[in-house]
């Protein structure tokens, strides 16, 4: 009998090694056998450790299970779907996965995300081949079609940026891979490469054969260890079986693959300054133009995406542009895998395609806040995101209708707020984590957030309040306009949101305010 226990970080925190265990030991004294797969997780995150078996009527779930209780499971049948308190039926039917639109996150949790076999037997390397079939034009021409934008968050076309490389001629050149997860409440890089690690240097592969560039990094997290570790031997893996090295799958074609660990900056997750720590050097920004697509990685032309965009790749050479462009709603095609976190009742990971709103994600799919108290506020995009209102709901989750409102999606991350924030501490949070990031390259960001931070904190003393509203605006308008880089430039996004909308918890009233 199959049995799966995700070894995916967040189920690993929760206590899945030793539910593992204790499902080995146990079964061994009963006699029972089974075979254990360390799969993905599925992204339900309240009902880690996630245990599944294959019944005969399908995959049966069961959740959260600690290893205590593994005995009592036993007794009730586990190994054949038995009812339990903890079992919830059939995993592809708990609503929270039925209702998504899984397609980069089709296979994780699914899969043993280590198996070639696996791989392969669920869809794996077909966009591969198909892309061997091309030329690089062919692929960018696929890419371009399909409408993917970057998902690190500034969702910049992913078939320009690739054809900016292709007709760059360099003798050499990279492809990087942005695995510096850095946004507060984001999880979905981190879930890809621990629970379908092929996918992503799957998709490298595709981004080195269509722009010509035989070598790629992926730059990781120091915070990431499993996922350093599960790629590591994924690449290694792959190189074994032809699918990375100097001669892909037979073709003569050439890619190869190396992880490399960041070392916990924030800012390094900024392109250009991940650039800088992937060459040995500070991690500091370096001044655009140059694109890093003409002079990137060691000077020489450079794909640089997230991992989410290149984990799109595959599907988009498999089942073709159009498959993917049809999801979505106006500029923004495909899927976005939210992840929902913070004060939430049903925290996790939603892909959906473009289009749902704010409110259906966090009632429909993460059931109100954990704390049972009305949401106040939610930061969509990671710390450098607006807080968005309860008027703002009902907008739909696309990235030209949330800059319209002066928000981000970003990469997708979204963190909940119940009654008892308090808004001005939130925005004062930000100046200080902008000031405590910041690389030091530009003074808006350097001297500007350091101020920001003394400001609001004379506004929450009470100290000349239309003073402090009017120092507070001009120091924001200067850091957006005036930084190098989004670190500076984009932390005014929650400072302003939350003065905006909450003007009550800075002690002011919405005329006081504007
Ligand atoms: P950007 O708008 O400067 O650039 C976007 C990308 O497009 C870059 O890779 C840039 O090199 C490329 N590009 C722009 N014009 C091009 C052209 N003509 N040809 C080829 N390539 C071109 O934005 P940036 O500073 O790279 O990213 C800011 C975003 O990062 C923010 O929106 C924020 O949401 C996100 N972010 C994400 C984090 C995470 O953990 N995923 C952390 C912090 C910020
Ligand atoms: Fe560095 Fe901040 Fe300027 Fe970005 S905005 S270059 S992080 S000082």
């Amino acid at each position: 009998v199959k049995v799966f226990v995700p070894r995916d970080s967040a189920a690993l925190a929760v206590g899945a090694d030793e539910v593992a265990a204790a499902l080995i030991a146990e079964c061994q004294c009963r006699g029972l056998s089974i075979e254990l797969i360390r799969n993905g997780s599925r992204g339900l995150l309240w009902l880690e450790t996630l245990v599944e078996v294959e019944a005969p009527q399908g995959r049966v779930a069961y959740g959260p299970v600690e290893a205590a209780d593994v005995p009592a499971l036993l007794d009730a049948g586990l190994l054949s779907g038995g009812a339990h308190p903890l079992c919830h039926g059939l995993t592809e039917q708990i609503p929270y996965l039925a209702l998504q639109e899984r397609l980069s996150f089709r296979r994780i949790g699914v899969t043993d995300p280590l198996s070639l076999a696996d791989y392969e037997a669920h869809e794996g390397w077909a966009g591969l081949r198909k892309a061997l079939a091309l030329d690089g034009a062919g692929i960018v021409a696929e890419i371009t079609h399909s409408g993917l934008r970057g998902r690190g968050g500034a969702a910049f076309p992913a078939g320009i940026k690739w054809r900016t490389v292709l007709q760059t001629e360099a003798e050499q050149k990279y492809i990087v891979c942005n695995a510096d997860e850095g946004d507060s409440g984001t999880f979905a890089d981190r879930m890809v490469m621990e629970g379908d690690p092929y996918m992503l240097i799957e998709g490298m592969a595709i981004a080195g054969l269509a722009v010509g560039a035989d070598r790629g990094y992926v730059y990781v997290r120091s915070e990431y260890p499993h996922s350093i570790a599960v790629l590591n031997e994924a690449i290694e893996r792959a190189m074994a079986a032809g699918f990375l090295g100097a001669n892909l799958l037979g073709s003569g074609r050439a890619f190869h693959l190396e992880v490399r660990k960041g070392a916990g900056s924030y800012v390094c997750g900024e392109e250009t300054a991940l650039l800088e720590s992937l060459e040995g050097k500070r991690g500091v920004v370096r001044a655009k133009p140059p694109l890093p697509a003409v002079q990137g990685l060691f000077g020489q032309p450079t794909v640089i995406n997230n991992v989410l965009t290149f984990a799109a790749a595959p599907l988009i050479l498999a089942r073709g542009a159009q498959f993917y462009r049809d999801h979505g709603v106006g500029r923004s095609h495909g899927t976005l895998p939210f992840q929902l976190a913070g004060n939430i009742k049903h925290g996790g990971l939603v892909e959906k395609a473009f289009g749902l709103t704010l409110r259906e994600l966090l009632y429909g799919f993460g059931g109100g806040t954990a704390t049972g108290r009305p949401i106040k506020a939610v930061q969509v995009g990671g710390p450098l995101g607006a807080y968005v209102p309860e008027s703002q709901w009902d907008v739909p989750l696309d990235y030209e209708a949330y800059a319209a409102m002066g928000a981000v999606l970003g990469h997708g991350g979204i963190v909940v707020h119940d009654d008892t924030a308090d808004l001005s501490q939130l925005a004062r949070y930000a100046m200080e984590f902008c000031a405590i990031e910041s690389c030091g390259k530009c003074t808006p960001c350097r001297i500007g957030s350091t101020r920001g931070v003394e400001v609001i904190d004379r506004l929450r003393a009470d100290q000349n309040r239309e003073q402090q509203v009017v120092l507070l605006r001009d120091l924001c308008d200067t850091m957006l306009h005036g930084s190098l880089c989004a670190m500076g430039g984009m932390t005014p996004y929650p400072v302003l949101s939350a003065l905006n909308h909450y003007p009550q918890d800075f002690g002011l009233t919405r005329t006081q305010a504007a």
